[in-house]
């Protein structure tokens, strides 16, 4: 099987609230896209990376290497149609049972073996499968002023990246859009992929996968690559 990353990095960083988009921001001098990026052309087992940027970004020549990697300029309005978008670009390159793992670019702590481990672990899996982390704090949910604890049994916090085969992922991602729901909604792909009703495989992550999102998690991801890897 061929395995492919795609890695969505047209985002504003709104929550980031930077002066330019998160996915630029260094992290330990190297930007955090630049991270994402060498994480899947240090591993072998991927064939070609492709990164989805927003057709007027100004930064993105600048970051990406010569070698190894595609920019598609067809980033859209919300995380899920940049990843549909750059299905949709690959529809000549990629076949239908090509493996796909989309990476969010706002994650620099990937690395070769968590690619691998994820991999290895979905193998040959019908649906396909996902970084993440068995939640470990107790689970409030509070809906109008009513406050309830959601047992955390079989909890997990989906990472990033999520594999599966591109045939499915894009009839997955076409069937949410087609449905009622607000496509918002969809901030990951598995969720697109469960709505169909197939269930993914969980493969256990690791913390140092943070997604950085607020300002102070720029510090942290950057204690995170200033650990040695286990
Ligand atoms: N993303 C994208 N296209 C969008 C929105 C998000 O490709 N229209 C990408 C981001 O660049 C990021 C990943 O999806 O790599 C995860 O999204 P998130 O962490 O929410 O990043 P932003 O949307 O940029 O941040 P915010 O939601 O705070 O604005
Ligand atoms: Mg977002």
């Amino acid at each position: 099987p061929r395995y492919f990353a795609l890695i969505p990095a047209a985002g504003v960083g709104a929550r980031m609230a930077a002066s330019g988009p998160k996915q630029y921001l260094k992290i330990g001098g190297k930007p955090m896209l630049r991270h994402a990026i060498d994480a899947f052309l240090f591993s072998e087992l991927i064939a070609h990376t492709y990164v989805v940027v927003s057709a007027d970004d100004p930064f993105i020549d600048s970051v990406v290497p010569s070698h190894g990697v595609t920019v598609l300029r067809c980033g859209g309005a919300t995380r899920m149609e940049s990843v549909q978008n750059g299905l949709a670009a690959l529809a000549g390159t990629l076949r239908e049972n090509d493996w796909v793992l989309v990476h969010d670019a706002a994650r620099p702590g990937l690395d070769e073996a968590l690619i691998e481990k994820l991999i290895t672990s979905t193998g040959e899996h019908p649906v396909g499968g996902l970084l993440a982390l068995p939640v470990v704090d107790t689970v409030k949910r509070s809906i109008a002023g009513e406050v309830g604890t959601v047992s955390r049994e079989g909890m997990w916090l989906a990472q990033t990246p999520q594999m599966f085969r591109y045939r499915l992922l894009r009839d997955a991602l076409a069937a949410a859009t087609d449905s009622a729901r607000d496509p918002r909604q969809v901030t990951d792909d598995a969720s697109a992929v469960e709505a169909l009703g197939l269930s993914p495989k969980l493969v256990e992550g690791h913390p140092r996968n943070m997604k950085v999102t607020m300002p102070g998690d720029v510090r942290l991801a950057e204690m995170y690559l200033a650990t040695a890897q286990p």
